[in-house]
């Protein structure tokens, strides 16, 4: 295969999306441990999402015959300091996802491969959601200067996160 290199990569993608998702696993049970149950439920929708991106990205290297594996996933982290801890540490796992999917665009172009070029389209808006979402909530966080009652309320809202 001419551009193995690239496949090889989407692969590995296809293990980090889902040991980002295992990141959001484990942000979801401290977040319960610690009694915050609307961000242990964004959490875990978060992690049922990274889920869903790599099973598309599996999904699409098995349709171009490629034969997927899966490899080893780190522990997920289990501490963090506070609720503004957790969102910072998902905003910047998330701009290094960008980083990867913007790196495999790449490939895709150095091999003139249009069909992983397209496909990957969708990754590259997906990323923008993603550092939205997290940005959206530091700054949430940040706007309730730590006031307990003020978290009490984006906990609620957090809690009705529906996909
Ligand atoms: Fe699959 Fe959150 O990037």
């Amino acid at each position: 295969m001419k551009n193995q290199e690239l496949m090889d990569k989407i692969n590995e993608q296809v293990t980090f999306e889902i040991a980002s998702g295992y990141v959001y696993l484990g942000m979801a049970a401290w977040a319960a441990d610690n009694d915050w149950d609307g961000f242990s439920h964004f959490m875990y929708k978060q992690w049922e999402e990274e889920l869903e991106h790599a099973n598309k990205m599996a999904k699409f290297l098995m349709d171009l015959g490629y034969p997927v594996t899966f490899g080893a996933i780190e522990a997920a982290p289990s501490e963090y300091k506070d609720v503004l801890d957790l969102a910072k540490t998902s905003l910047e796992h998330e701009q290094e996802v960008t980083q990867r999917i913007n790196e495999i665009i790449d490939l895709a172009r150095k091999y003139d491969d249009k069909r992983v070029e397209y496909f990957m389209q969708w990754y590259i808006n997906e990323q923008v959601e993603e550092e939205d979402t997290f940005s959206t909530l530091i700054a949430k966080i940040e706007r309730t200067n730590m006031n307990p009652a003020g978290l009490m309320i984006l906990d609620g809202k957090l809690g009705r996160r529906e996909d």
